[in-house]
């Protein structure tokens, strides 16, 4: 087989660029390692940053988000039974939209499946060969057969655990990481959210967050220790903890019911460089994971495949090379931005193991400060509404 461009992961990056490149002509194959079911049942972010809603439309696949997503003109933060609120649209003249990862990746499943799109489900060991050079090709096994596709790209859009970034040899390949020592436990419940917008809240007892993804859907989030199974936590139990950990009017207004979902996340902040080798460009998680207190996740993925489109494009329309050139340098300088926000919104609201006093006294300086300085609220509202592409 052979294609213009094969890209690895059917994640909602590895989706989106497939969109966007069909839609100027541009041809791809999609190869994924599980099912389409699988991908749509991981329960992912709910947070859009504006230039992300703008490439789904652009890709013709906004119009189920338009419908049905939420918009929020800011969030509250609280410390202890202290909140106030950040007004995004005020500082910036932008919100944010609320429209859960699973429905987004839903809709371009639907939209790549109606055109016809090359995606191949199933595939086992995916690996890329001679991605230095101008005849790169990715072999592959599925129901047992092996195969090869030839192509002029290779786009590694299969996140974290994947097997694109692994291609970079050691000696071309930097990592730099920073694991924190608490989870997120999750519960996803088919109750309505606590508050018209997301409620951040430093608590003694340790970080909560209280988030949506419609009227009738709640996502709920407690920091806790990573040796904890998601089975230590009964549905009582979680409750119990979240009420205590925001102030009195949330909790008193708070309404449960069972969980439809619970689960907890590692926070990690990492990045790789670069993330260019040849003709392999990576995106999204293959390159990058952000801890998720600012919502940043599916947004970074979002600029990296906005700059690969958009070089790829130049390239195939143009014969202009330097986008593709340039792509890794302008990824990383975006994200490295974001990685400095979502690790610094992370020690602004958690409770740390190795905490002395002072710290404390240094977190609640800064969120004292954030409630009665407008311009540091523009500061965390122009980061958390999404820098420019
Ligand atoms: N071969 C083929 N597919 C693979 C391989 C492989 N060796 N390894 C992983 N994949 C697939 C995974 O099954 C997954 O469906 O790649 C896909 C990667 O998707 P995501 O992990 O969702 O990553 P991405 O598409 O970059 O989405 C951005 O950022 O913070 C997050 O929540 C956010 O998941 C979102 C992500
Ligand atoms: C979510 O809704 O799952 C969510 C929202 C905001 C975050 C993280 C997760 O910062």
């Amino acid at each position: 087989m052979r294609t213009q461009v094969c890209i690895i992961g059917g994640g909602p990056s590895g989706l989106l660029l497939s969109q966007l490149l069909h839609n100027k002509g541009i041809d791809t194959i999609i190869l994924e390692r599980k099912t389409r079911d699988y991908v749509l049942s991981r329960i992912r972010a709910g947070v859009l940053e504006k230039g992300f809603v703008e490439l789904m439309r652009e890709a013709g696949v906004g119009k189920r988000m338009d419908a049905k997503s939420y918009i929020h003109d800011g969030t509250v933060i609280a410390y202890g039974n202290e909140e106030f609120r950040i007004d995004f649209t005020a500082h910036t003249g932008t919100p944010v939209v609320i429209y859960g990862q699973t429905e987004l990746t839903r809709d371009l499943y639907d939209a790549r499946e109606a055109d016809g799109a090359k995606l191949i489900f199933n595939t086992e060991d995916v690996a890329i060969h001679d991605a230095d050079t101008d005849t790169p090709y990715v072999t592959y096994t599925v129901g047992g057969q092996s195969q090869r596709i030839d192509c002029d790209y290779v786009a590694g859009c299969d996140g974290f655990h994947g097997v694109s970034r692994q291609t970079i040899p050691s000696s071309v390949r930097r990592d730099y990481e920073k694991l924190y020592p608490f989870g997120w436990l999750g519960v996803l419940s088919e109750t309505p959210p606590v508050h018209e917008e997301l409620v951040y809240s430093n608590s003694d007892r340790g970080f909560a967050l209280c988030s949506m993804r419609n009227a009738n859907l709640s996502r709920y989030y407690i920091q806790c220790p990573l040796s904890d199974s998601p089975d230590d936590w009964s549905d009582g139990k979680f409750w119990d903890e979240l009420r205590r950990r925001l102030p009195d009017r949330h909790a008193e207004s708070l309404i449960t019911g069972p969980s439809i979902e619970k689960s907890i996340a590692p926070l990690r902040s990492f990045v790789t460089e670069p993330m260019r080798w040849g003709r392999l460009f990576l995106c999204g998680d293959a390159a990058h994971i952000v801890p998720p207190t600012g919502a940043k996740g599916l947004n970074t993925a979002a600029s990296d495949i906005y700059y690969l489109y958009h070089a790829m494009v130049a390239f195939y329309h143009d014969k202009e090379s330097e986008g593709l050139d340039r792509y890794s340098e302008k990824a990383l300088a975006r994200i490295w931005k974001a990685e400095r926000f979502s690790w610094w919104m992370t020690n602004l609201l958690h409770r740390f193991p190795q905490q002395i006093e002072f710290d404390l006294k240094m977190q609640r300086a800064d969120l004292e400060f954030l409630r009665e300085n407008e311009a540091a609220q523009k500061v965390l509202a122009e980061n958390y509404v999404g820098l420019p592409f």
